[in-house]
């Protein structure tokens, strides 16, 4: 096959952009030209590193590229790939896809914040990103590794060449907190653990569902209504702090659970926290008519090791946000590969290259944040059942 070259650039330079590109790199259907990264923090460190151009300006990186990495704060998603939708171009978009990020006060409270206006603007700001979209030659390719996880693609092929009726989805994302100093501000990440880790096993179960519901009568089976209660577990006075949990949180939850029923009227019910000591705990489990699975994405006993000195893996790389490295631990293997990241890259880059269908589009992107802002206004409710608007 005559290889295509895809002209690539990164924005942002934080941790997602450091595992961008290291999936970039294991792209092989196509040959990659990274132009370089542009970033408001920490581009000239990133670029030094890996030998790539610093840009300045977004519109000069925009010029030189066929398709940007969005992987800056979450609260910049929207403007970055309307610019680059607007110039014709992919934009790969990290998680969440865009949200409703304060009222501009320096010291805006989400907490307290009315959550139907926060939704209402969270809704706005997804009709105007799939407006971008439709005008554009370009695409948003939304960056959920959980669709492209393999133990979740081989779920997919067993629900699809089964016909299987899934009857509920249970699922969590959870570990002892999250490293980015914004993550602990509604300003910057749109919400807490609810949408920041929520918004991974949702869009797994939003997915399930869709090739389900396609595979059956080809007609995507949608989320109708949301159940959620939200929790501040690190800020309740009476927490006890022994510093194995991440506790420096301004206006966010750090629990949270979603109830969703489907317009079949089946379930998902998604866990999302901050206070999982052990690991990141990430797996999704389905009870179906005719078989039942279990996701483990994180841990994944795949291997198992029992070291009795904790010094002796002190240069050993186990498995992301464990706690020790002493006793029994599941080292994995391939942790990028489990969890996703290099085949939605490569998924990606043939789409731009070949126009291959996009299995993880802004249309399950947006179904996805609107389920959590709905969620949100549940929560406030203290767990009133609440619509979801579909796109
Ligand atoms: N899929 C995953 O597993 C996963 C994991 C972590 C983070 N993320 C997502 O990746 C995104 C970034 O998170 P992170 O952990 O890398 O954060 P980070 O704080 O480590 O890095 C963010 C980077 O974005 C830059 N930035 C912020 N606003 C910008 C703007 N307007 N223009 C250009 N650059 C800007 C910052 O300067 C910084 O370099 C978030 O949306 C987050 O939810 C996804």
């Amino acid at each position: 096959m005559n290889k295509k070259t895809v002209r690539a650039g990164i924005v942002g330079a934080g941790f997602s952009a450091s595992f961008h590109f290291e999936a970039i790199h294991k792209v092989h259907s196509t040959n990659v030209e990274i132009k370089g990264v542009h970033a408001l923090e920490g581009a000239a460190a990133y670029a030094q590193k890996r030998d790539i151009a610093v840009y300045d300006s977004l519109e000069r990186l925009l010029d030189d590229v066929d398709v940007i990495h969005c992987c800056a704060t979450a609260s910049a998603h929207e403007p970055i790939a309307i610019a680059a939708l607007q110039r014709n171009k992919y934009v790969i978009v990290e998680k969440p896809l865009t949200g409703f990020f304060g009222d501009g006060s320096e010291d805006f409270n989400g907490e307290v914040f009315p959550k139907e206006t926060a939704r209402e603007k969270a809704l706005a700001s997804i009709e105007r990103m799939l407006q971008a979209e439709k005008k554009s030659k370009g695409r948003i390719l939304y960056a959920e590794n959980w669709i492209y996880a393999p133990s979740i693609q081989k779920e997919r092929e067993i629900i699809e060449k089964t016909g299987a009726q899934v009857l509920w989805i249970h699922a969590e994302e959870a570990h002892s907190g999250s490293h980015a100093r914004t993550y602990a501000y509604w300003k910057y990440s749109g919400g807490g653990v609810m949408i920041g880790k929520g918004c991974h096993p949702l869009t797994a179960a939003l997915y399930l569902k869709r090739v389900e519901g396609k595979a059956r009568t080809g007609r995507p089976i949608r989320p109708q209504t949301v159940t959620a209660r939200i929790h501040a577990l690190t800020r309740m006075p009476g927490f006890r702090d022994e510093g194995h949990i991440r506790s420096n949180y301004f206006d966010i939850d750090d629990f949270s659970v979603m109830h969703v029923v489907f317009d079949d009227g089946t379930l998902a019910t998604i866990f999302a926290s901050d206070i999982i000591l052990g690991g990141i705990h990430n797996w999704l489990e389905v009870a179906a008519n005719n078989h039942r699975t279990l996701c483990n994405i994180n841990p994944s006993t795949a291997m198992q090791t029992y070291n009795p000195v904790e010094a002796n893996f002190q240069d050993i790389y186990v498995v992301e946000k464990i706690g020790t490295k002493q006793g029994w631990t599941c080292p994995s293997p391939d942790e990028d590969w489990f969890t996703g990241y290099p085949q939605e890259i490569e998924a990606f880059y043939r789409t731009v290259a070949y126009g291959e269908p996009v299995e993880s589009d802004s249309g399950i992107a947006a179904d996805c944040i609107s389920t959590i802002y709905s969620a949100y206004v549940s929560a406030e409710r203290n767990g009133a059942e609440v619509p979801i608007k579909t796109f």
